[in-house]
């Protein structure tokens, strides 16, 4: 038995579709944050929200009721896969970071408190590559250096990371860190920039580019990045951090090169100033994925991309 929280989001979406499809059962937690609309996590749960083994729990982490709950329901929890959290850099300035330190940084201390009561196998935590900012050592080893983010999201990512490794001192809970670069693929969060170019694509807009285009970011495609998760659940370590990349580091000129071959339309491009929190690159070394996860991404970027197409145009655009 499994429990995934943000299993109506983008990444747990997928994740939870996968652990069902394995043959596992699955406990899902979603509050349904305000942050993009509901019915796109509705339609994200789609595949899955009448799943015999499927056990959904519609609750805010940080809400002490819902953590109870979570105690009461549960016995046997295998792992905990904690991948709630507010996401998104460009939006973690200003009054709204109190989002992040309610949803991202205190949601991770009561999900710890659930994995230790419960005494979980691997407390599987959805960390980031902007823990990183902008690090200047490439490919990016997990231990390159100090870690200073240059986003408020980042800093809550790595200060909840630091929580996770206080809670495995304390408590010898099995952790795993996973440093996701850049997701992508059907149902991608609407403020992620492939989704906004390729709304501005379909709607004949110009897309605007922060910077002069040679910003590099290393993609993942989610089913590489959902394998590898579920990999860690169970793999032998008792504590480690990982980078989860796709091995497909383009810049952001090439990625609009890919994009006119994947819609066949006109690609207009606009670059505007750049935007504070972004990285000027991001790009890992995924050695420890490989060799302690078996972690091999399959998905290159234009197959990945002529999906995440597909299915903008026959779900995303009808949500609306
Ligand atoms: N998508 C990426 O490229 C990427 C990269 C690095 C890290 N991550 C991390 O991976 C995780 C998943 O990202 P995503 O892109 O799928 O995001 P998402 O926003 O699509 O999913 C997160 C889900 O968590 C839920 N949630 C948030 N706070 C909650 C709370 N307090 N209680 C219950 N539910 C709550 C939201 O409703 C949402 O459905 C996040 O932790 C994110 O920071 C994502």
């Amino acid at each position: 038995m499994y429990l995934v929280t943000g299993c109506a989001g983008f990444i747990g979406s997928h994740l939870t579709e996968k652990l069902l499809e394995q043959g596992h059962y699955v406990i899902g937690v979603d509050s349904f944050t305000e942050y993009y609309h509901k019915n796109i996590k509705e339609n994200n749960m789609k595949n899955f929200i009448a799943h015999k083994n499927f056990t959904f729990i519609r609750k805010p982490i940080e809400d002490i009721t819902s953590t109870d709950l979570v105690f009461t329901n549960l016995k046997h929890v295998d792992a905990i896969f904690h991948l709630a959290a507010q996401a998104g850099v460009r939006a973690s300035w200003g009054d709204n970071f109190r989002q992040y330190t309610i949803h991202t940084f205190e949601a991770a201390q009561k999900m710890l408190e659930v994995a230790r009561t419960l005494k979980v196998n691997k407390f599987v935590f959805a960390s980031s590559s902007s823990v990183y900012g902008d690090i200047g050592t490439y490919p990016t080893k997990e231990h390159a250096g100090e870690l200073w983010p240059i986003s408020p999201y980042g800093v809550t990512k790595l200060a909840s990371e630091k929580l996770c490794n206080l809670y495995h001192k304390a408590y010898n809970l099995p952790i795993i860190n996973l440093r996701y670069f850049t997701v992508y693929g059907p149902r991608q969060r609407p403020d992620m920039g492939f989704m906004k170019f390729l709304d501005a694509i379909q709607n004949n807009r110009t897309i605007k580019i922060h910077g002069d285009g040679s910003a590099t970011r290393d993609f993942t495609y989610v089913s590489d990045a959902v394998d590898a998760t579920i990999a860690a659940a169970t793999c032998k370590s008792n504590y480690t951090i990982a980078n989860i990349a796709g091995g497909s580091r383009v810049n952001l000129n090439e990625v609009m090169d890919v994009l006119r071959h994947v819609t066949g339309k006109e690609v207009r491009i606009e670059n505007i100033p750049e935007q504070l929190g972004d990285v000027k690159h991001t790009y890992a070394d995924i050695e420890t994925a490989k060799s302690l996860l078996n972690y091999n991404p399959k998905v290159k970027l234009e197959d990945g991309l002529t999906n995440q197409y597909k299915w903008y145009k026959d779900e995303f655009s009808k949500l609306q």
